[in-house]
């Protein structure tokens, strides 16, 4: 399949190339596109043949299902199968458009593809104007998960697109690297405490902030069978194995320098994932930095792109610091467990 390649300027949304990906959208195809998570990729949510052409381009497998993408109400209104709650009106008033997806009851327009046969569906309004923009032009809601190979880190940037998806799409719309850098989270208000499904970019303290109280699924654990299909799955894997060690700071360095060193004797080569605070204690490592210590939203920004450049780095383990679980570290820690098949070491 040729895939048309398309560098879009933020500012600058009304071009032909936006035309033509809606245009491509209202045929049946496939387009990749910005959103302020993670780029996706969207075909049209309202019909299974074009749905089934993105687990075919990711290699996913087809009991996970997709996110539905909408621009406007009318659109939320035509997918959902219920009266609009009050928590699900207090949600879209504080975060829409942004990084929350709700899951709601699904209309019939909603075919089985697109939910994995649930009776539910998941939809948000993204922050983006490119993508906003394709929805509307296109006048379809628009079904889309990551637009990366399945199992590989989300991608942030246009060079991880064009690495994992080039001939395998329609169109790709290419703009600067995502700002927050990993997904949505994921949220049940159908019971009577919220629960987050996939934390996300959204924190769970801005949740309590609106809705009171919120828990997080405790399927998300190892060892237990999470709400969210697509959590059961490991994911955002680096090539080369990956260990989490979590404690006090100076053991965890002293664990992290004692295990590198053995690998390192033994000819391996071994990625350090760091804090900016602490990247100078592993000098001689592949080390690479999320950011500071104190900063969740750059370790967010930063972490997918980190994983993937380990694997351009071609080490042979990984060994990375717990970062703190507080505002988007819930989402760090979270991507960074299921990226090393929650492998970690206490000290
Ligand atoms: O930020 C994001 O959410 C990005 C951008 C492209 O919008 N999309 C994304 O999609 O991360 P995906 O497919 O990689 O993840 C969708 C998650 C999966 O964990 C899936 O199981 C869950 O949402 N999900 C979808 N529909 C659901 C439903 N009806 N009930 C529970 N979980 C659902
Ligand atoms: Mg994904």
């Amino acid at each position: 399949m040729k895939t048309k390649v398309y560098y879009l300027e933020d500012k600058n949304i009304n071009t032909e190339a936006l035309d033509e990906a809606a245009a491509v959208i209202r045929q049946g195809g496939t387009v990749i596109f910005p959103t302020e998570t993670v780029y996706g990729l969207g075909a049209n949510a309202l019909d299974e043949k074009s749905v089934s052409r993105i687990f075919e381009a990711k290699g996913r497998p087809s009991d996970n299902p997709l996110i539905v993408h909408i621009s406007n109400y009318d659109m939320l209104l035509y997918c959902i199968g219920e009266p609009l709650s009050e928590k699900a009106q207090k949600l879209m008033a504080f975060f829409w458009p942004g990084p929350l997806t709700i899951i709601f009851k699904k209309s019939k327009a909603i075919p089985n593809e697109v939910t994995a046969g649930l009776d539910t569906v998941a939809i948000r309004m993204p922050d983006d104007s490119i993508a906003l923009s394709l929805i509307q032009k296109s006048g379809v809601p628009i079904a889309a998960p990551s637009a990366n190979i399945s199992g590989k880190p989300s991608p942030t940037a246009p060079e991880h697109v064009i690495t994992d998806m080039d001939s395998r799409v329609d169109v790709i719309l290419c703009t600067k690297s995502t700002r927050v850098g990993l997904e949505s989270t994921v949220i049940d208000i159908s019971g009577e405490i919220p629960i987050v499904l996939r934390p996300g970019g959204v924190t769970l303290e801005e949740l309590r902030k609106v809705l009171g109280e919120v828990e997080v699924d405790k399927g998300l654990e190892p060892g237990s069978v999470p709400k969210s299909p697509g959590m059961k799955y490991t994911h955002y894997a680096p090539k080369a194995p990956m260990t989490i060690v979590r404690g006090n700071e100076a053991k965890v360095r002293d664990k992290i320098l004692e295990l590198a060193g053995k690998h390192r004797d033994k000819g391996s080569k071994v990625g350090i994932l760091t804090v900016d605070e602490n990247k100078e204690n592993y000098t001689g490592y592949d080390v690479i930095s999320i950011g500071s210590r104190e900063d969740s939203a750059q370790a967010a920004h930063n972490l997918f792109d980190a994983l993937r450049e380990f694997d351009k780095l071609m080490v042979d383990i990984i060994y990375a610091e717990a970062i703190s679980e507080e505002y988007l570290g819930l989402a760090v820690m979270n991507r960074m467990k299921k990226a090393a098949g929650f492998n970690i070491i206490e000290v």
